[in-house]
């Protein structure tokens, strides 16, 4: 039995996540899903975003679709996703962005960096640190050298070297496995790699780069795409893995029924290639690529379809009947 929590979260993922759960549950009936219900929303109402149970009950899942959740920046609010990425050892971050003439997987390290969560803040003064380990840096340049072997075995590293010292550990450790692996890597100071991204995305395959470096490069490529509601990702550990839309919790259009749910159906496509259906991830996009080639698109792709519209058509075009829908 294949057991699926389901987190909407907040904002837009309060209508994102149910198209994609639709499509889940018609492509699989025989998976099991459960709820669970975290978020700022829950913190406005309780005073708690996200208990230990709920944590305890996300465990328990072979794989999690999450929407987002909002995080205000207020110094005593704990931020629910990076708690989750670190409670459940989500330590790689794959965002993949595919487009005319590229394919590029952008690998992040998501349980330290600059967001590892050590922070002092006083009145007049604010740090926080930024940790680059050996543990962390080898699993996460592994993941990524396992990924460009089987796709078309090129590297690059991202860091600022020059100017961090903590990125010297990261790009040698790099370096060194990449070396051991008999793969071909370059690397790139990261604001000059954000530029190159644009310019020449074709010469890119697997990028791998710390954790706020990466969390920003993926805004950045989504440009190349058409934007956020294009990007999924996965965010995988050795025991759990949540996939869920590079975007945030969107207040800004929430509850508008205007959000694009591309990104979401394509993190459900990503979840079910891990969970080893690869033909649901396949249907997934052609059915989206259906939708998109009848000219059926959200505001954001300059179209006038709602949220519920664009799933409804993603929906018949997996072959729902028009009275389930
Ligand atoms: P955001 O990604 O939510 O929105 C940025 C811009 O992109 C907004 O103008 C929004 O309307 C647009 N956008 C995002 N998703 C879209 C979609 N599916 N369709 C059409 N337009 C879309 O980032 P923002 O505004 O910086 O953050 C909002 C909240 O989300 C914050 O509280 C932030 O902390 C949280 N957040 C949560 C994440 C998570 O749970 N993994 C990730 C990123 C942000
Ligand atoms: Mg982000």
């Amino acid at each position: 039995m294949t057991l699926i929590a389901i987190v909407e979260g907040d904002g837009i993922g309060h209508e994102v996540i149910p198209v994609a759960k639709s499509v889940l549950e018609l492509l699989h009936p025989e998976y099991e899903y459960f709820s669970v219900d975290v978020g700022y929303h829950r913190w406005e109402q309780t005073g708690c975003p996200c208990a230990d149970r709920d944590i305890e009950k996300l465990k328990t899942a072979d794989a999690i679709l999450f929407g987002a959740i909002t995080t205000p920046p207020m110094k005593d609010y704990q931020s629910v996703v990076l708690r989750l990425r670190k409670a459940l050892d989500l330590y790689a971050n794959l965002r993949p962005v595919k487009g005319n003439g590229f394919d590029i997987m952008i690998v992040r390290e998501n349980t330290e960096g600059l967001y590892s969560g050590i922070e002092e803040i006083g009145a007049d003064r604010a740090t926080t640190l930024r940790v680059v380990t050996r543990k962390g840096t080898e699993r996460i340049v592994l993941s990524a050298l396992h990924l460009a072997q089987i796709r078309s075995g090129r590297l690059t590293i991202g860091h600022k070297a020059n100017v961090l010292k903590s990125d010297v550990l990261f790009r040698d450790i790099c370096i060194t496995e990449a070396k051991a692996a008999g793969v071909s890597w370059n690397d790139k100071y990261i604001d000059a790699l954000a530029l190159d991204l644009l310019q020449h995305p074709a010469r890119y395959d697997v990028v791998v780069t710390t954790n706020i470096f990466g969390d920003i490069l993926s805004d950045v490529v989504s440009f190349l795409v058409g934007g956020l509601g294009l990007m999924p990702s996965a965010n995988i550990g050795d025991h759990h893995a949540l996939f869920e839309p590079v975007h945030g919790s969107a207040p800004d259009i929430a509850g508008k029924n205007i959000a694009n749910p591309i990104a979401a159906l394509r993190s459900a496509g990503m979840l079910l290639d891990y969970c080893g259906d690869h033909q649901g991830s396949d249907l997934i996009e052609m059915a989206i690529q259906g939708v998109l080639a009848k000219g059926i698109r959200t505001q954001d792709l300059g179209g006038s379809s709602g949220t519920r519209e664009f799933g409804g058509a993603v929906l018949r075009g997996l072959g729902q009947p028009e009275t389930g829908a």
